[in-house]
C-alpha cells in the first residue's frame, strides 16, 4: 500500500537517511526501531512531505481505489490528500482548542470533508473518553488524552496510511497500553501504520513487520517475531536476558 524507496535527506551537510526503503501493506502494523539521532523523526518527516527528500526517491501509495499515485516532491497537504497522515513528534495538536474543534481540523482536507460526521463517530469510538470530553481545552488533558487527540485528529483526514511519531513517550505503563491495544484495533480497519517508537517491547507485541534504522540507514528487518528473538536487536533494544521469545 505505501511503498518507500531510496529516500535520502540532509539538513545542511549531515546527511540523516541515507537510500532508506520499506513498504506497508494494508491492516499492518510496521515499527521502526532505532536509537536517538537514527533518522526516524526524519524518515516519517520525509514521507509526509515535510522535510524535503533529496530528488530520487519514490514513494508511492495505492489507496481503498488501487490507484498508485506518485509522492515524491508532493507538498504536504497533497500527500495527506492521497492518504497519508502523521501524528507527529510532540502531537501538534493545539492546546488552546477543544477536542472537538481539534478533530474538526482534522476533517479539513477535501478528501474527509463529505465523511466529517462518520469519520468523527468513528473516532468517537475508538476513544470513547474523548466523547465524554469533547468541549474540554486540549491543554487541561493528560499526556495519555492528548495523544488520543493527537491521533483521533490524524484519523479524521480518513488515511490509508496513518505515520505515528513515538506516540507513546511520556505516558504512563497503563496509558500505553491502552495506546497499543487502540493501535491493534485501528489496524483491524484496514489502515496501515508505520509506527516509530522507543517502546520496542510493547511495540514488536503488536507489530506484523519492523525495520531497524542506525544513521540515517535500514540495518535489519524482519517479522515482529524475528526481530524479538534476534539477539542483537535484545542485546540494543529490549535489555538480552529479560526477553521471553
Ligand atoms: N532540524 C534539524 N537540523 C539539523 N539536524 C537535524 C535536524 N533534525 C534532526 N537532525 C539530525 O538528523 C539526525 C536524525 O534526527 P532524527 O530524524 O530526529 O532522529 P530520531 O527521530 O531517530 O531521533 C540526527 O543526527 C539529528 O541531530
Ligand atoms: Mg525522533
Amino acid at each position: 500500500m505505501l511503498e518507500v524507496s531510496g529516500i535520502s535527506a540532509f539538513y545542511g551537510k549531515h546527511r540523516a537517511l541515507d537510500g532508506v526503503s520499506l513498504n506497508v501493506e494494508r491492516g499492518e502494523i510496521v515499527v521502526i526501531l532505532g536509537a536517538n539521532g537514527a533518522g526516524k523523526t526524519t524518515l516519517l518527516n520525509a514521507v509526509a512531505g515535510v522535510v524535503h527528500a533529496e530528488p530520487g526517491a519514490r514513494i508511492a501509495i495505492s489507496g481503498k481505489d488501487s490507484a498508485v499515485r506518485e509522492l515524491s516532491g508532493m507538498p504536504a497537504h497533497a500527500i495527506v490528500e492521497a492518504g497519508i497522515a502523521l501524528v507527529p513528534e510532540g502531537r501538534g495538536i493545539f492546546g488552546e482548542l477543544t477536542v472537538r474543534e481539534n478533530l474538526l481540523l482534522g476533517a479539513y482536507p477535501p478528501r474527509a470533508r463529505a465523511n466529517e460526521a462518520a469519520n468523527l463517530d468513528m473516532v468517537l469510538g475508538l476513544f470513547p473518553r474523548l466523547q465524554e470530553r469533547l468541549k474540554q481545552t486540549v491543554r487541561t488533558m493528560s499526556g495519555g488524552e492528548q495523544q488520543m487527540v493527537a491521533i483521533g485528529r490524524a484519523l479524521m483526514s480518513a488515511p490509508d496510511v496513518l505515520l505515528l511519531d513515538e506516540p507513546s513517550l511520556g505516558l504512563s505503563p497503563i496509558m500505553c497500553g491502552e495506546l497499543f491495544h487502540i493501535l491493534a484495533r485501528i489496524r483491524q480497519s484496514g489502515l496501515g501504520i508505520l509506527l516509530v517508537e522507543q517502546n520496542a517491547r510493547q511495540s514488536l507485541a503488536i507489530a506484523d513487520r519492523g525495520y531497524i534504522i542506525a544513521n540515517g540507514r535500514i540495518v535489519g528487518s524482519g517479522t515482529a517475531e524475528a526481530l524479538k528473538t534476534d539477539p542483537a536487536v535484545q542485546r540494543a533494544y529490549l535489555g538480552a536476558g529479560e526477553v521471553k521469545a
